[in-house]
């Protein structure tokens, strides 16, 4: 059972912790929190496998939170001018560099595990500190727009989990990206 998101009831900023879980090949789907504590363990491992989510209600510049292998993952529908910031910074100022384009499959999406890389908090997804991403206001460690670190004392940049988009608009996370062609062909 896939579940879909109102746009009627998607407002900026919200937190939306609806999303469906598959396990691949076996055709479960279960909506994650608040209902997995029901579940029993085998099919909570199950379904937290591989998470799909529906991208297509959120607004730009939109954060939604979503759980999958429990842990929060962010899922962020950049701004042009999010795009742009991430794209220009010089790799030579990154304390973990990497390209943004390395980060993302497609600019507009950035999805990230939301686990600070200094002790594991989760950042606020409510403020966006110095750099436009994330602060991580138990520490002060600062994310930019394409959630690499630039300020504090965490020591990597938000991780990007596998995922594979199913069309343009849906994403499985916690699956391997197949090649541009294959994607396409089922796009
Ligand atoms: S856990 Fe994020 S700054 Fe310490």
């Amino acid at each position: 059972m896939a579940h879909s998101i109102d746009n009627a009831n998607v407002t900026r900023r919200d937190f939306i912790y609806v999303a469906s879980a598959t396990a691949a090949g076996v055709g479960l789907a279960a909506s994650l929190w608040p209902f997995i504590d029901q579940m029993n363990p085998a099919a909570d491992t199950l379904a937290l496998k591989e998470v799909e989510f529906d991208l297509s209600p959120l607004v730009e510049g939109q954060i939604v939170t979503i759980e999958w292998q429990k842990k929060p993952v962010f899922i962020r529908r950049r701004t042009a001018a999010e795009i742009k910031a991430a794209e220009d910074v010089p790799l030579d100022q990154l304390r973990d560099p990497q390209a943004d384009k390395d980060r993302v499959q497609k600019p507009e999406w950035l999805i990230l595990v939301a686990v600070c890389t200094h002790l594991g908090c989760v950042p606020d997804k409510n403020n966006k500190g110095e750099f436009g991403g994330w602060l991580c206001a138990c520490h002060g460690s600062q994310y930019d727009t394409s959630g690499r670190i630039r300020k504090g004392p965490a020591p990597k940049n938000l991780a990007v989990p596998p995922y594979l988009y199913l069309t343009d608009t849906k994403v499985l996370i916690g699956a391997e990206p197949k090649p541009a062609a294959v994607v396409a062909e089922h796009g």
